[in-house]
């Protein structure tokens, strides 16, 4: 896909003067901008300033006169729409688009698009969080819309918290990668979160990570064409649009389902915290407390990633490092061992760089025994960055 036509869908909040920057940007970039506010949007932002820096008019009422040559403007800009972009994207328009409602010009042009749809929310963190607003963008992503997901930061309400809208430079990045579609037809397997090892149907143990890292990579890779099958350990996230996401719950049930799809792929990323050791047995009934200690005994599990480096053929791995200490010279140990082409290490004592968190400082370690130093950034950045490596290795072959 060539992105060159983008809507730019303007909706009421104060994120709306951050428009006008995106507007400027992407025409820098070279893309054509025609721009739609709705009617609070305008109360932030005058249309005046976006058909300034669009060089085209903005339209904002459904019945006017047709600021076009288009009569039927609303679905003719549809149309002519390589992507339509909706920055900020309040409360409101996420849900009359999950509700499939029509009742102004962008909800109607937004629903008779069959370009991309890219959401781009700004909203205090309560709203944000608010389960109507969780399962609108839930629904949303489900039917193939993508999401810029809010940043972490001071909101105009004076609250902290993730709401900001993702700033302007950020989403002509990721407009950029969505339109490069670099990855199209690649299969690209990704394994995310953690492993349980049950002791008995109640108990089990397992490791803190959320799965964050693994679910960026899955999204980022889908988003630039890649066939992605995502192998997830129990955690908390939505399946990210597009992706065959199979649930598995111990090591050992990952490495069966990791394997059996192995050959197909052109590239694994084991971004899964996988338990290293498992209970030597698996009581049937809860284990009832008796007195004095109870000695569990644990068993090796397969180490999958060494596993496949075994097998690989044309594949390229990647592998995590999640290290306390020693980051550099472990990151290294296990490229060589697990016969990788890239890790990615973090050094998880670090406050925003370990699990759970939304942020990651990554160094990715290549096989040449070359090194790329990332400075802090989301973990959607991350993926891309990695992305791009593993993109770089393919064109070298
Ligand atoms: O050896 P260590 O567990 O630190 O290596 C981390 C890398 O190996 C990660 O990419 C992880 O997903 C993978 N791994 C695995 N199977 C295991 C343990 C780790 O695939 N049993």
């Amino acid at each position: 896909m060539k992105i060159k036509n983008i809507v730019l869908g303007v909706t009421g909040g104060i994120a709306a003067y951050k428009a006008a920057e995106l507007t400027s940007r992407l025409k820098k970039e070279g893309y054509d901008v025609r721009c739609v506010m709705t009617k609070s949007a305008q109360q932030f932002l005058s249309p005046l300033t976006l058909q300034t820096l669009s060089n085209h008019p903005v339209i904002t009422d459904l019945f006017a006169a047709p600021t076009t040559q288009w009569n039927v403007e609303h679905i003719a800009l549809a149309k002519w729409a390589d992507v339509f972009i909706i920055a900020p994207a309040t409360a409101n328009i996420i849900g009359k688009m999950a509700a499939g409602i029509g009742d102004d010009f962008l909800s109607t042009c937004v629903m008779a698009t069959k370009a991309p749809i890219v959401l781009v929310p700004a909203m205090n963190e309560a709203m944000y969080e608010h389960q109507a607003v969780v399962d609108n963008i839930a629904l949303l992503k489900k039917r193939g819309c993508f999401f810029i997901e809010p940043a972490v930061g001071k909101l105009a309400c004076g609250d902290s918290g993730k709401g900001r809208m993702e700033e302007p430079n950020v989403i002509v990045d990721y407009l950029k990668r969505l339109g490069r579609y670099d990855l199209t037809g690649k299969k690209i397997l990704i394994t995310a979160g953690p492993t349980r090892e049950a002791l008995d149907p109640v108990r089990f143990l397992t490791n803190h990570s959320s799965g964050r890292m693994g679910y960026a990579l899955a999204e980022a890779a889908y988003e630039r064409g890649a066939l992605v099958t995502l192998i997830s350990g129990p955690v908390n996230l939505a399946a990210p649009t597009g992706v065959d996401v199979i649930k598995v719950d111990s090591a050992l049930a990952m490495y069966e389902a990791v394997l059996a799809r192995f050959d197909e792929q052109d590239a694994v990323i084991k971004a899964a915290a996988v338990a290293d050791y498992r209970p030597e047995t698996v009581s049937a009934e809860k284990i009832k407390k008796k007195d004095g200690d109870w000695l569990v005994k644990l068993v090796r599990n397969p180490d999958i990633l060494a596993e496949l480096g075994g097998r690989k053929t044309r594949q390229i791995l990647v592998g995590f490092a999640a290290e306390t200490n020693d980051v550099e010279a472990n990151a290294r140990k296990k490229l060589v061992a697990k016969n990788l082409d890239l890790i990615c290490a973090n050094d998880i004592t670090e406050a925003e760089a370990g699990f759970g968190t939304e942020t990651n400082r990554l160094t990715i370690y290549r096989k040449d025994q070359s090194k790329i130093s990332l400075p802090l950034m989301s973990k959607k950045q991350a993926a891309d960055l990695i992305l791009d490596q593993i993109g770089q290795l393919w064109q070298n072959e």
